[in-house]
């Protein structure tokens, strides 16, 4: 494991986007598993800017997202499909068939789920794995307790997290409560790990996943175990570590 400490949100979301950068330079076709959430916007705002100079072409480019909600539409404006378009993909040169995003439309849980596992092993794995975490140790939607073994599946939201995305939907009772995710074994599988954390309201987390014990009931802590995992986080994440 290898924490790079960054001033603040800035400095993080640069310093991320010079090791995807890194690795879009390294490989050109390589795969990215890429992320929501708040924390990441800054990454793609950086990856964008160096596209639109010319120091970086995503034209080889695959990527994976790691979840999307389950039964909203991809034109939802709430969707990750969404999200991924307005804060990346729309504004770099990313082919359109190169995109995925779990099937948040398709109410076969287990249909989508298989599906988007043989997309990931059809593209020859993740090269990189980009992550944001969630106050309870989540990463994708892999909520505490869950078995670290699975592959995509479906996923029950936990409250804390339906609380979280509320600031999103507007209101609690639209945020939907299931989501598809890639697993903790899809995530370990990535051949790196790169997780963004920033703000005060993070460093719990960070010191319990990263410098207490590996364990289901917080998801990320598995990245201890990970042969190439790198922590970016600004000062107020990294301020109990
Ligand atoms: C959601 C996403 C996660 C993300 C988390 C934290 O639950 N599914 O991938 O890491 O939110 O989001 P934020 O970066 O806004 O704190």
């Amino acid at each position: 494991m290898k924490i790079i400490r960054a001033k603040d949100y800035n400095d993080m979301s640069r310093k991320a986007a010079n090791i995807i950068s890194a690795q879009v330079i390294m490989k050109p076709h390589c795969v990215l598993g890429l992320a929501t959430g708040g924390t990441p916007v800054g990454t793609y705002a950086q990856l964008i800017d160096w596209y639109n100079k010319g120091d970086i072409d995503f034209s080889e480019v695959t990527t994976v997202n790691l979840d999307e909600y389950r039964g909203l539409p991809r034109d939802h404006e709430q969707s990750y499909w969404y999200f991924m378009h307005k804060n990346l993909f729309n504004s770099i040169n990313v082919q359109p068939d190169h995109i995925f995003v779990p099937n948040g439309s398709n109410p076969d849980a287990d249909a989508a789920c298989k599906e988007y596992d043989d997309i990931i092993h059809m593209v020859g794995g993740v090269d990189l794995q980009l992550l944001g975490i969630g106050h309870d140790g989540h990463i994708g939607f892999n909520e505490p307790g869950a078995a670290f073994e699975l592959g995509t599946h479906c996923v029950d939201l936990t409250e804390e997290t339906i609380d979280a995305n509320t600031r999103f939907f507007g209101n609690r009772d639209d945020v939907p409560r299931q989501a598809y995710t890639m697993g903790i074994k899809t995530i370990m599988q990535a051949r790196k790990v790169l997780m963004v954390a920033n703000g005060a309201d993070k460093a719990d987390i960070i010191k319990k996943a990263f410098f207490g014990p590996v364990t289901p009931e917080v998801p990320a802590s598995i990245l201890q175990m990970h042969p190439d995992f790198i922590l970016v986080g600004d000062e107020a994440a990294l301020s109990k570590v």
